[in-house]
């Protein structure tokens, strides 16, 4: 049922005339966002109910002859794509960025991503373990060019005492990455979980602020030659449900309880007082769907924004299926779209589709690989998409305890345990090249 867009037809043809070739895909394009906190374009106030929320497209006519024919559409949870509407909206303001072109052919994920005008970042959450595996190896750097440590840069592993670092875990995955020409995001300088206890038990506003400052100034300064992209914060919002749904309100966390919410705009400023040039990310789950979640942490980056702090960019996490939210293609570019507009860039963090459970089916979780990984093709602001791991065997949702597996694969990534591409993988490639 797969619809070959005037998209393709006419990137096809736009490429052949030149498109960008190869390059580190730094993603430089879009997000004005890091100092400006110019508030944005027609940003769309999306409150309200946890379903409603009106189409993402809801443009003023602007976005350019690609736009104008690039699908971000698609009806949640159900059909093929149908390639009509453009994602743009932006009214009353100014025009968004054209629609990104893709390559002509591609071979691998990598490529496609390299090959798009303006390219776009392909990433994996890589494993110290995955590296001791050569099929893990070869696949990883052969399909992705862009890398997040799974676990392995997280609080607990870099400062298992206070002021005491370990960095060999993380050095071997970043100095890998490296020496395959793949970009790195440190994941993650504050966050609520993988904290050490010591951390997790500290009370007082100074003593909090003293240790938050010591890690993520040693953090950032140890790496500061080999990466400059950061997710700052990580999941600082909660609800009743992990679906997004239920009061939403900020995270109960020992930052939150002994700072308030400052403690976001704070780290914020001591990362970008670290690295001037550094993309500097808030990043969270079930912001995916039009829910209250995605409203509050939209309304609470906008306050951010407001208020200047050097923000550059929202990862939606896009954990697809139990324990987090469904998804489709226009729910995504609804809030791709909307964080964009305040000036930011966007990035899709941690892709995976859970099947334990047959919550989402098998033909819906193809239509979620294309149409949201669309979502973001056509958006020149969404600058990356990261898929939570190489191979089914592997992924985090096998034994995660509400991802309702038990121990089974959760089936929910683009590659089998023999290493070879599954259907999920042709659909993630149809989206990347226009098709
Ligand atoms: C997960 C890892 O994949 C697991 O190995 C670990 O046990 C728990 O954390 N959101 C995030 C990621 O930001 O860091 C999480 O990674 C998945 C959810």
């Amino acid at each position: 049922m797969r619809t070959t867009s005037l998209t393709f037809l006419f990137s096809a043809f736009l490429c052949a005339a030149g498109c960008s070739d190869g390059g580190d895909g730094a993603g430089e394009t879009g997000g004005a966002g890091a100092t400006s906190g110019s508030g944005g374009a027609g940003a769309t106030s999306g409150s309200g109910g946890a379903t409603t929320g009106t189409s993402a497209t809801t443009g003023s006519g602007s976005g350019g002859a690609a736009a104008s024919t690039s699908s971000a559409t698609s009806g949640s949870g159900g059909g093929a794509t149908t390639s009509t509407s453009s994602a743009t909206s932006g009214s009353g303001g100014s025009s968004p960025a054209p629609a990104r072109v893709p390559a002509a052919s591609a071979s691998t994920l990598r490529e496609a991503g390299e090959k798009a005008n303006p390219p776009l970042l392909i990433g994996a959450a890589i494993s110290g373990g995955g590296l001791n595996d050569n099929n893990y190896k070869r696949v990883a750097a052969a399909e992705h060019n862009y890398v997040t440590a799974e676990n392995e840069m997280k609080w607990d592993a870099l400062e298992p005492n206070p002021g005491q670092f370990s960095w060999g875990a993380a050095d071997n995955i970043v100095n890998w990455a490296r020496s395959n020409n793949m970009k790195v995001k440190g994941h993650t300088l504050v966050w609520h979980s993988q904290l050490p206890g010591w951390m997790n038990s500290m009370t007082g506003a100074t003593q909090v602020e003293q240790a938050m400052r010591r890690h993520i100034e040693n953090v950032m300064g140890h790496f500061k030659d080999r990466l400059n992209h950061w997710d700052v914060v990580n999941e600082a919002v909660l609800t009743d449900s992990d679906t997004g749904v239920g009061n939403p309100r900020m995270r109960p966390t020992v930052f939150f309880n002994a700072l308030g919410e400052r403690y976001l705009d704070l780290a914020f400023q001591i990362a970008r007082e670290q690295d001037p040039t550094a993309k500097l990310y808030y990043n969270d789950y079930s912001i995916d769907a039009r829910n209250e979640k995605a409203d509050f942490v939209y309304e609470m980056v906008k306050g951010m924004v407001e208020r200047g702090v050097p923000i550059d960019g929202v990862g939606l996490q896009m954990h697809i299926g139990p324990p987090n939210n469904e998804a489709g293609g226009a729910d995504v570019a609804y809030n791709l779209r909307r964080f964009a507009d305040l000036g930011l860039e966007v990035l899709i963090s941690e892709m995976d589709i859970n099947r334990c459970g047959d919550v989402v089916t098998a033909d819906e979780q193809l239509t979620y690989y294309h149409d949201i990984v669309e979502a973001c093709f056509v958006m020149p602001e969404c600058v990356g998409i990261t898929f939570w791991g190489i191979n089914d065997g592997r992924s985090w949702l096998n034994s995660w305890s509400t991802a309702r597996c038990n121990g089974r694969s959760s089936e929910s990534l683009l590659f089998n345990d023999q290493y070879q591409k599954k259907e999920t993988y042709n659909r993630v490639m149809d989206a990347l090249l226009g098709r």
